[in-house]
């Protein structure tokens, strides 16, 4: 597992992006966000998470496993690492926004201990189509 905070990932992180969603990311967005102090994530080889460090908690931007290596725990193991660098830098609480119909996004995140905090109609504009938003929060125990 590596943790990444630069730019020069931006062409890796874009073609497993392209891979997992119907309107991905390019990679100028990706140089961009890794241009800012805020943004890092962790890698493996097939899957990758994005987040944001919003000073007492984080937010993930987006998370992307490849289809030929779903199901086997990579993306839980993502999440794990970032929950480890919560604990580890004491960050409360982590954020993200999930498209209302991406039911295994939304199964992992529940598995994985988040719970719904918000609801965002009209929130993904792809094309003509708009998405609602769910919004999902892990909190740090504090016995952890
Ligand atoms: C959502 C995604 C990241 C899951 O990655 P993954 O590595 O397959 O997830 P894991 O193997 O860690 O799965 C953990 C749990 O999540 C749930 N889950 C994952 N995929 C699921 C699916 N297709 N259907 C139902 N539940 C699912 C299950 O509870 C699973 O546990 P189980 O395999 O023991 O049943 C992956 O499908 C993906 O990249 N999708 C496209 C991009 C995307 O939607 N990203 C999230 C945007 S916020």
């Amino acid at each position: 597992m590596l943790r990444f905070n630069n730019p020069s990932f931006a062409a890796a992180l874009a073609e497993i992006h392209t891979k997992c969603f119907e309107a991905p990311w390019p990679e100028p967005i990706f140089k961009d966000l890794l241009a800012l102090p805020t943004t890092f994530g962790f890698m493996v080889e097939q899957a990758f998470i994005l987040c944001s460090d919003l000073g007492t908690d984080l937010e993930i931007l987006t998370l992307g496993v490849l289809p030929d290596y779903r199901r086997k725990g990579l993306a839980t193991e993502l999440l794990n690492a970032l929950k480890q660098y919560a604990k580890d830098n004491a960050k409360s609480n982590i954020f993200l926004e999930v498209k209302s119909t991406n039911t295994p996004a939304i199964r992992l995140y529940q598995k994985n201990d988040f719970v719904q905090t918000g609801y965002r109609k009209n929130y993904y504009h792809e094309g003509n189509q708009t998405f609602d938003a769910m919004c999902l929060t892990w909190h740090q125990k504090t016995s952890d």
